[in-house]
């Protein structure tokens, strides 16, 4: 998969680049980054890339030549062109998905107060990755590349399939060694060794975390026979 991000600040993702997750994915062909500079393609001896808003308004908007050249020199046949935007959909674990099927994403980060509206023409969507604002479109983009990195087969399946969010509901608690830490113990169940009685604990520990934090995620849920007995029994202690 490859993936060009087009940004006026080509440093933010120096060190991103370099981390073990992306690094992993580029040595295994899975994926290829190209980091563009928005601002190459602007044009005059200040090549600047913002002007002020028309009607008027405090900020200062990206122009829409730079940014739609700086598409044009990396678009494919195959391109899928997200531009991040707070007004955008919302991003979530199903996008990741989709996402990672793709042949060639293409992120585009905005930045200052917001975005010449003649660049939407030119991409596919708009996504936010949450109700707040950020500066820029950089973290979003780097968010989202973590995300779909992950789900390429840069860490092991297994892993990824038990997660928050990959079966609609939150992920069960985990610990490791040592069996007590600071007087908190791992639980009973989980020394057992018995298979069936682990997976029916862990469905349960999720269902009570789904519950308390996110319970429009059960809400949304068609629940099966076990899971609304389990739901009961939390109900009942
Ligand atoms: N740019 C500014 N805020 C954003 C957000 N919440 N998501 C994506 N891009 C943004």
């Amino acid at each position: 998969m490859k993936i060009s991000v087009l940004t006026m600040c080509p440093e933010f993702f120096d060190s991103f680049l370099n981390s073990v997750l992306v690094a992993r994915g580029a040595k295994r062909d899975l994926l290829n980054i190209e980091i563009v500079d928005i601002r190459s393609f602007a044009g005059g001896s200040f090549r600047h890339i913002d002007d002020s808003p028309y009607g008027g308004g405090a900020g200062m908007i990206m122009r829409a030549g730079p940014v739609v050249s700086a598409l044009e020199s990396v678009l494919s046949e195959n391109s899928h062109t997200v531009l991040f935007a707070p007004a955008g959909n919302t991003y979530t674990q199903q996008k990741a998905h989709e996402y990672s099927e793709k042949d060639h994403l293409i992120l585009i980060c905005g930045h200052y107060e917001g975005i010449d509206a003649r660049v939407y023409p030119y991409c596919d969507e708009l996504l936010s990755i949450g109700d707040y604002v950020l500066s820029g479109g950089e973290i979003a983009a780097m968010a989202v590349i973590d995300s779909v990195v992950r789900l390429l087969g840069t860490i092991r399946s297994e892993s990824t399939e038990e997660e928050s969010f990959e079966n609609g509901l939150l992920e069960y608690p985990q610990y490791t060694k040592p069996r007590t830490f600071r007087g908190q113990e791992v639980p009973e169940v989980l020394l057992g060794g018995n298979h069936e009685k682990i997976r029916r604990w862990r469905l349960k520990e999720s269902l009570r975390k789904t519950a308390e934090t996110r319970p429009d995620l059960i809400a949304a849920r068609q629940l099966s026979k076990e899971e609304k007995q389990l739901l009961e029994e939390i109900k009942e202690e």
